[in-house]
C-alpha cells in the first residue's frame, strides 16, 4: 500500500518528530541523493504558486527524481475529464502526484483511484507541508516544541487547520484568535483536541497573542475567496498583526507567514520587514520539509 501525505495527521505521532529532524538533518547537507533515483513525480496544479512547486521541483531532483508539472487548466482535467479516471492514468506512468487543488475530497479520490503515493500541496482545507515547514522553522529556535505557544491571528483556514493538526502531533500550545464566521472547522478542532492538542479559541487577537513565542497570520481571502475580499476586509478589521499587537507578544517572539503576503491588511510593513519576521527562514524550509516527507514516504 502506497503511503500518502494529505495531512500532518497521517504521518504517525511516533514518527512525525523524527520527520522533523530529518528534515534539519537534510539541511544540514545529509541528503539521499539516489532516494527516488529513476522515479517521476507528478505536480499537479490548479491554484497559482511560487514557494511549492518550485520548492518540490528543486527537492525531486536533489533527491535524483524527475518531476513533472502539470497546471491542471490546461490538462484534461480542465475539460472534465472525471478525476478518477485521471488517477488511475497517471499511476500508469508515474510513481508519485502532489497535487494542489480545492476540496480534500479531490485528494481522496486520488488514493481511491490511484496506486501511487498522493502528497497534499494545499487544498482548501489544509496546507500541510507548509506546517511541517513552519514546525521546523520553530525547532530551530526553540527545540522543545512542547514549551512553545504559537498565536494564529485572522482566517481559521487551510493554515490554521494545519497549526491545529501541528499542535496534536508536535505538542505545542495553540491559540487562536479568528473572527465570528471565519472560526476553524469544529471537526478538526476536536479531533486535535481528542489526540491531546492544547488549543484555546478566541476572537480577540490581543488575548492569543499574550505572551506568545510565535505570532503567525495568512491572507484574509485565500485562493478561490477573490470575490469575497472587500467582505472579509471588514469581518477581519483590527486583526492586522501590527507592532502594537507584536509588542504583546513574548520577548524575541517571532513573526510567522506562509507567504505571500498582503502588506497593510493581515500585517503591518513594519512587522514583515523587522527583525522579528522569520517568514524568509519559513520560505526556506520548504525545501527541506518536502524532502523529508518524500523520503517518510519513499524510503
Ligand atoms: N506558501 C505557499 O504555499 O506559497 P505558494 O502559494 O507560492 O506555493
Ligand atoms: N491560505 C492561503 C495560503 C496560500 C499559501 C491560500 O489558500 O490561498
Amino acid at each position: 500500500m502506497p503511503k500518502h501525505f494529505l495531512t500532518i495527521l497521517d504521518i504517525p505521532k511516533d514518527e512525525v518528530k523524527q520527520v522533523v529532524l530529518r528534515a534539519k538533518e537534510m539541511k544540514d547537507g545529509k541528503v539521499r541523493t539516489d532516494l527516488l533515483d529513476g522515479k517521476t513525480l507528478l505536480l499537479i496544479f490548479e491554484k497559482a504558486s511560487t514557494r511549492t512547486r518550485v520548492s518540490f521541483e528543486v527537492g525531486v531532483r536533489q533527491l535524483g527524481g524527475d518531476p513533472v508539472f502539470i497546471a491542471a487548466r490546461d490538462s484534461q482535467l480542465g475539460r472534465s475529464e472525471p478525476l478518477k479516471d485521471t488517477a488511475r492514468v497517471l499511476s500508469r506512468y508515474a510513481d508519485g502526484v502532489i497535487v494542489r487543488t480545492f476540496g480534500q475530497e479531490k485528494l481522496e479520490t486520488l488514493v481511491d483511484y490511484g496506486d501511487i503515493p498522493v502528497v497534499n500541496a494545499l487544498t482548501d482545507e489544509y496546507h500541510p507541508c507548509q506546517v511541517m515547514a513552519d514546525v521546523l522553522t520553530m525547532y530551530e529556535r526553540t527545540p522543545d516544541l512542547e514549551k512553545v505557544k504559537v498565536a494564529w491571528v485572522g482566517d481559521g483556514n487551510n493554515m490554521a487547520h494545519s497549526f491545529i493538526n501541528g499542535s496534536a502531533a508536535f505538542g505545542y500550545e495553540l491559540r487562536l484568535a479568528c473572527p465570528e464566521g471565519y472560526r476553524p472547522d469544529t471537526a478538526i478542532l476536536d479531533k486535535a483536541v481528542s489526540l491531546g492538542a492544547r488549543i484555546t479559541l478566541t476572537d480577540d487577537p490581543k488575548v492569543a497573542v499574550a505572551g506568545a513565542d510565535y505570532v503567525n497570520t495568512d491572507v484574509w481571502a485565500s485562493m478561490g475567496q477573490e470575490e469575497e475580499q472587500k467582505k472579509r476586509e471588514a469581518a477581519f478589521a483590527g486583526y492586522m498583526v501590527d507592532e502594537s499587537l507584536m509588542g504583546l507578544a513574548a520577548p524575541n517572539a517571532g513573526f510567522m507567514h506562509c507567504l505571500p503576503a498582503h502588506r497593510g491588511e493581515e500585517v503591518s510593513e513594519g512587522v514583515f520587514e523587522s527583525p522579528a519576521s522569520i517568514v524568509w527562514d519559513q520560505a526556506e524550509n520548504r525545501l527541506h520539509a518536502q524532502k523529508a516527507i518524500l523520503e517518510w514516504i519513499f524510503k
